[in-house]
């Protein structure tokens, strides 16, 4: 299978070095000319990694085509280029739905929606997919974790989630500037903090069947220390305003939706 990716960026970058070092087969790889040096140094590592001569020869070259352009550039980009009926399309672009898709790469139908994060890179990126077609979750389920949405609002749901991302580690980042506050050197400061985030990440992951109330919950004793800071963040409404924040991140998307989706 050849997997064609138009738009080599960062997300592009990170994606293709996942799929180029997955143990056993690795798929062909077709990617856009630009980003010069992006594609270049993928084409140098990857032996599997090819640079088609434009746009349209990674289209006329694949069967399934990633699409990963800034979302204010894509459709004037997209819509110079010839699809064909059996292409299969995976768009990368959160703000763009699958009927606006429809619209600009007819005859193709075949349209999946997936969000990779970066850490798709070294196989520990969650990517949401939409529709749950078996082929996008084969090809990203390697590449860490897929959680495959049922319906649009799922999918838009979990793409606004991936707006945490800075706000979890700017928590972090407090605990870090707390301990330096209180005198330990900024090396220790971070591997602590780091540390931390680590071990709460893998308790999670070894535990699946616990939701976060329960882990929440099993790390509050009762009187403890960590019941008292979870008060406290509670009482001041800490987390109403993450929840709210990404109620703000909701509104944007569907602000963004042209009025005919
Ligand atoms: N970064 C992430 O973590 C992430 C995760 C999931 C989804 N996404 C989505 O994926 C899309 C790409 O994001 P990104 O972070 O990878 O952005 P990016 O690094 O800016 O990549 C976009 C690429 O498109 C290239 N490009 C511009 N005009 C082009 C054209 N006419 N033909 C072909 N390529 C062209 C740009 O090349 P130049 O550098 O030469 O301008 C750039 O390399 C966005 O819609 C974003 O929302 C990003």
């Amino acid at each position: 299978m050849t997997i064609g990716f138009i738009g080599t960026g960062e997300i592009t970058k990170a994606v293709v070095t996942g799929m180029s070092t997955v143990d056993g087969e690795k798929p062909t790889i077709l990617v856009s000319p630009r980003n010069e040096e992006i594609a270049a140094g993928l084409a140098d590592r990857f032996e599997n990694v090819e640079i088609a001569a434009s746009n349209q020869a990674v289209i006329d070259g694949a069967e399934t085509v990633c699409l990963a352009l800034r979302p204010g550039d894509a459709e004037e980009i997209i819509k110079t280029l010839k699809f064909g009926p059996s292409h299969h399309v995976i768009s990368f672009m959160p703000t763009f739905s699958q009927a606006r898709l429809s619209g600009i790469v007819a005859p193709a139908t075949r349209i999946t929606l997936v969000t990779p994060l970066p850490a798709v890179a070294f196989h520990g990126g969650p990517t949401p997919v939409f529709p749950p077609d078996e082929d996008a979750i084969a090809m990203f389920d390697p590449l860490g974790t897929v959680v495959a949405a049922e319906t649009d609002d799922e999918y838009q749901a979990m793409c606004v989630a991936t707006a945490s991302l800075a706000g979890a580690y700017a928590y972090y980042e407090t605990i870090a500037d707390w301990l330096q506050a209180k005198n330990l050197p900024a090396d220790k400061a971070r591997a602590f903090s780091g540390a931390v985030f680590y071990a709460l990440a893998a308790t999670a992951r070894n535990a699946p069947e616990m939701s976060f109330s329960e882990l929440t919950h099993e790390s509050a004793t009762r009187g403890g220390t960590n019941e008292q800071v979870l008060k406290h963040l509670k009482d001041n409404n800490v987390y109403t305003a993450f929840s709210k924040a990404l109620d703000g991140i909701w509104d944007r998307f569907e602000n963004a939706k042209p009025s005919s989706d």
